[in-house]
């Protein structure tokens, strides 16, 4: 049985801050539906994509809009006994959530798999041999951040571009950010 690859996506500041008390430094609706769009297309319409994230990330959405919606959503946990109210499904780790996507019965009804944080959950995917894809968002601007987007090899991971990624650099609240696609080479 292929192990499905996974594709951590994330938008981080100047200082590759992520995170700051257990919320989003910011709040950029456009950039949020950038986010949901790309963890939410398929291309066959009968999958799902999966979102793995960590306990604190799964805690950090606001509970209207857990689960992430039209998503199998996975969270990690070494400590949670049971699957949290919404998500579809916990796991003790990032390499047995990988395993349950790409095997019967989840393998067909899962289409692409991202991982959508914290830190160890990015740093792990990234240093794994089937991360395929970063997503990265740079939000051109500084924040007082306490979570950060781990370092990656540019040796393995190079920039690229993807008709569907806009290139142009956006705008919102006055804040500016571009969308960064860095695939494995
Ligand atoms: N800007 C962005 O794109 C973005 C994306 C995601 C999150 N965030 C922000 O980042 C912050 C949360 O991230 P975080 O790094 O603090 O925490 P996190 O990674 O979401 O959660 C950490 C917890 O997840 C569990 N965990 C992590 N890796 C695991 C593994 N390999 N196996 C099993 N369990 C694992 C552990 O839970 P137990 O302690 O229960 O074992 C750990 O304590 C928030 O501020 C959030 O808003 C930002």
């Amino acid at each position: 049985m292929p192990t499905k690859k996974f594709s951590p996506i994330a938008a981080a500041c100047n200082n590759m801050g992520i995170g700051k008390n257990g919320d989003l430094p910011w709040r950029l609706r456009n950039e949020m539906k950038f986010f949901t769009r790309v963890t939410s297309e398929t291309q066959e319409k009968c999958k799902q994509n999966a979102v793995i994230m960590g306990r604190k990330t799964w805690f950090s959405i606001p509970e209207k809009y857990r689960p992430l919606n039209n998503r199998f959503n996975v969270v990690l946990s070494h400590t949670l006994t049971d699957c949290p109210p919404g998500a579809d499904l916990l796991s003790s780790t990032l390499d047995e959530a990988i395993k349950k996507l790409s095997e019967p019965p989840l393998e067909d009804k899962i289409d692409k798999v991202f991982i959508t944080g914290g830190t160890s959950v990015y740093r792990e995917s990234m240093e794994s041999e089937h991360c395929h894809r970063i997503y990265l968002t740079r939000i051109m601007a500084d924040f007082d951040c306490d979570t950060f987007f781990p370092e990656f090899d540019k040796n393995v991971f190079k920039l690229v571009s993807d008709p569907s990624i806009p290139d142009e650099i956006q705008e919102e609240k006055g804040i500016q950010y571009k969308f960064e696609v860095y695939e494995r080479s």
